[in-house]
């Protein structure tokens, strides 16, 4: 092996098995302040990787509850109240066949009906409430008859449902209102909560405030049963 020049670390054979590291005089050793500037800049990469991995965690989390609100029609993420669920369990009283809740939230609309026998389906545009909705469900035994779909609520189609749940807000309701009543079947039920449809008559009206609910007849808003 060609000798080391001084001052580098150069490498020797001191059994045929073993290469070992070469020091020559003067040399620092590694646990010096190399060592010490390799370690801190590990610890520099790993914080970056933290840091960034956090804040992409921060985003994928984020940006499903951010962006309803900065659609057209702005419709977030305000889970319905003990007390408004209660209203609409007393408005679905005597009713039968499938029920659907127009952005479902946790779940919770869609998780209550189906512990009252009905198939309940929710249609839900952020993802990580839909996987929410699935996993409470299967925490409360009712998976085989609460199902959740990732959707857009314009682009489902709502005539198999003879019960449909709405707690939106006051400037969608009049669209949503046309395309409810070309849709639907004439046995239907629409209940809607906190904000009425701006122009039928309800067949019922319960609770106060801001748990107040109100349940549409389709044989009345489809045969004519409007409010002027
Ligand atoms: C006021 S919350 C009602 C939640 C639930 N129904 C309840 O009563 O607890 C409205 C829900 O609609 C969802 N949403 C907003 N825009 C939507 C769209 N275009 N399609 C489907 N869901 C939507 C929101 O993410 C939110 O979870």
């Amino acid at each position: 092996m060609l000798p080391p020049s001084k001052g580098h670390v150069g490498w020797r054979w001191s059994t045929p098995e073993t290469l070992e590291e070469e020091r020559q005089p003067g040399d620092s050793h590694p646990a010096g302040p190399e060592a010490s500037r390799l370690k801190k800049s590990n610890w520099g990469f790993l914080l970056t990787g933290a840091v960034g991995g956090t804040l992409v965690a921060l985003y994928a989390v984020a940006t499903p509850f951010i962006t309803p609100a900065l659609r057209k029609t702005c419709l977030p993420f305000v889970p319905a109240t003990t007390k408004q669920v209660e209203n609409v369990v007393k408005m679905l009283r005597c009713r039968r066949g499938p029920l659907v809740d127009i952005g479902s939230g946790d779940g919770r609309i869609v998780i209550a009906a189906a512990k009252e026998g009905f198939t309940a389906v929710g249609y839900e545009l952020n993802p990580w409430l839909v996987w929410y909705s699935r996993y409470r469900a299967w925490r409360e035994g009712v998976q085989g008859s609460a199902t959740f779909y990732i959707s857009d609520l314009w682009k489902v189609t709502f005539s198999q449902y003879s019960n449909v749940v709405i707690f939106g807000v006051p400037q969608m309701m009049p669209q949503l209102e046309k395309k409810l009543e070309l849709e639907l079947e004439d046995d239907a039920r629409v209940i809607a909560c906190r904000f009425p449809f701006p122009h039928w008559t309800p067949a019922q009206v319960t609770g106060e405030g801001v748990d107040t609910v109100w349940a549409y007849d389709a044989s009345a808003f489809r045969g004519g049963g409007r409010r002027p």
